[in-house]
């Protein structure tokens, strides 16, 4: 596994890999590693010559300080299991380095209210930092294809809008989401959480798995409201549960009608943010 920390040695690789005929796949992470972020990395690798991970915790991305400073890194550790699972190539710039002063700005992409509902509601301004890191990312690897998870439904449909607005020569290909045996979405934040915590969280994949049928006795609106409540008496403190389009991100007032259909949610416990998703209908 080779390691590249500086920019203009990791864009020299790819051009020599080029010039030989390989593919490249690429997941870009921020670290704190776990099996979720490895199904990405297998995924690239059955499909893929060369596959790359990067390790860069976005300041861009975080609009609560807090969160940036308490953040996991694990670094050593993150290492040890790329090459471990057979990775060619991790990338981990500085922040200088991706954000150097000299780098021409460009003009923030209008995301048409994606960004406005369900984690853009909650984190004001985050999403405007993922498109630049992966904009950025995606112009130094130029990779045939990227890897992305479900798990961050918003955030993949949000990539895969930027794709087609900026007309990029990538493919998006999404990873569904691995769980822990208990239902529970693996998380680099999971890390932070107590045993009982940990057991109290597993009622968000409970609650999620039960919404089809509900649909199709409840109107969404009360669908909600039920899920809502149900994760309160869990001892969670939900922040909301939305029931929309997997295209648009807007809200469904009628699940028959609808063809495409994903619950997304998020939920606080022990000062933890969680977030997870079901695809209802596709
Ligand atoms: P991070 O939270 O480290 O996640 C990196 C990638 O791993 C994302 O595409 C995420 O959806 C995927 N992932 C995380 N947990 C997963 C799980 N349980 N199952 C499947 N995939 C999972 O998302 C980010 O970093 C950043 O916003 C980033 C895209 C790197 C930009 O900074």
């Amino acid at each position: 596994m080779i390691l590249f920390k500086k920019v203009s040695d990791l864009k020299k690789f790819v051009e020599a890999q080029r010039l030989m005929g390989k593919s490249i796949g690429f997941s870009p992470t921020m670290g704190a590693l776990h099996s979720g972020h490895m199904a990405l990395l297998h995924t690239s690798q059955a499909q893929c010559d060369i596959s790359i991970v990067s390790i860069f915790v976005n300041p861009t991305q975080f609009n609560d300080p807090e969160d940036l400073k308490k953040y996991p890194r694990t670094e050593g550790n993150d290492l040890a299991m790329l090459d471990k699972e057979g990775c060619d190539v991790v990338f981990m710039p500085g922040v200088d380095d991706i954000y150097p002063k000299n780098l021409p700005e460009t003009p923030k992409l209008d995301l048409e209210g994606l960004d406005k509902v369900m984690e853009g509601a909650f984190r004001p301004g985050h999403f405007d930092g993922v498109v630049q890191v992966v904009k950025r990312l995606l112009d130094i690897v130029a990779p045939d294809k990227l890897y992305m998870g479900q798990k961050d439904f918003q955030q993949f449909t949000i990539i895969n809008f930027m794709i087609e607005q900026y007309k990029l020569p990538v493919e998006l290909v999404v990873v569904p989401i691995v769980r822990e045996d208990s239902g529970l979405a693996k998380s680099s934040r999971n890390v932070r959480l107590s045993e009982a915590a940990k057991q109290k969280a597993t009622s968000i994949f409970q609650q999620l798995s039960g919404l089809r049928a509900a649909l199709e006795k409840f109107s969404p609106k009360e669908v909600e409201t039920k899920f809502l409540k149900a994760l309160e008496i869990a001892g969670l403190e939900p922040e909301y549960l939305c029931i929309v389009n997997g295209k648009t991100l807007q809200p469904v007032s009628d699940f028959s009608k609808e063809s495409y259909v994903v619950a997304c949610t998020a939920a606080w416990i022990e000062g933890v943010r969680l977030i997870d998703n079901m695809i209802l209908k596709q």
